[in-house]
């Protein structure tokens, strides 16, 4: 049986860096995020993620950092964080951006999403990034609660092509001062989920 500290964290769970030379593989990867996005799927929203080859893959982790998280020796959990330059109504310039999380659903709600997303938080404070952005389905309820657990607010929507949903768009300011206050974003919300364009 798994034993717990505080917080309900496995103590026994390594969050670390994918090395260039690693034991754990793209295809490791993408079979995890492939097996974490199945729950998502049966209640009918199609990530493009979940199917994607293994070279998308490697182009979507790019020059980014790709965390994860073993437990004794096995893939449980991955997250990546990559820079990107925005111009959206909240901020203009570099944001840090995490995408490909996924937690093997054996290892569900046991805080293995939030040590990741930590460990992103972590490398954009490193890179000198004053904003943190994410995105997941509306409906992605899970998600939700774990980008609000660490500190995300909700902050626009938009929609991929290549997903059958509209996803949320969760940013959190480092510095504080850089937000759009609450009412600023509150207006914005309401327009935007009535005037939402689709993007690759
Ligand atoms: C989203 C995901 C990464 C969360 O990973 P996780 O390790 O289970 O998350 P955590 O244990 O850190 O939980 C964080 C919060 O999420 C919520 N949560 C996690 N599992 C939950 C569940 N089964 N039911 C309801 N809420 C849940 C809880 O609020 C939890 O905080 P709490 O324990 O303080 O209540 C994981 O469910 C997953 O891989 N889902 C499929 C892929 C996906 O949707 N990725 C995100 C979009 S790309």
């Amino acid at each position: 049986m798994k034993s717990l500290n505080g917080g309900g964290r496995h103590p026994e769970v390594e969050v670390r860096k994918l090395l260039s030379d690693d034991v754990i593989s793209l295809d490791d990867i993408q079979k995890l995020i492939s097996k974490a996005h199945s729950d998502n799927i049966k209640n009918g929203l199609f990530y493009a993620t979940a199917s994607q080859t293994i070279e998308k893959l490697r182009q979507k982790i790019g020059d980014g950092v790709c965390f994860i998280a073993e437990e004794n020796g096995k893939l449980i959990g991955t997250a990546t964080v990559c820079s990107k330059k925005i111009n959206y109504w909240y901020y203009s310039g570099t944001v840090s951006l995490i995408k490909l999380v996924a937690v093997d659903p054996d290892s569900k709600h046991s805080k293995i999403g939030t040590r990741l997303i930590e460990a992103c938080i972590r490398q954009a404070v490193e890179n000198e990034v004053q904003v943190v952005v994410t995105d997941s389905a509306e409906e992605n309820i899970i998600f939700k609660k774990l980008a609000k657990r660490c500190g995300f607010k909700v902050i626009d929507y938009c929609k991929y092509k290549a997903n059958n949903f509209i996803s949320t768009v969760y940013a959190l300011f480092i510095d504080r001062k850089l937000s759009p206050s609450d009412v600023e974003i509150e207006k914005h919300l309401a327009w935007k989920h009535k005037h939402i364009i689709e993007k690759e």
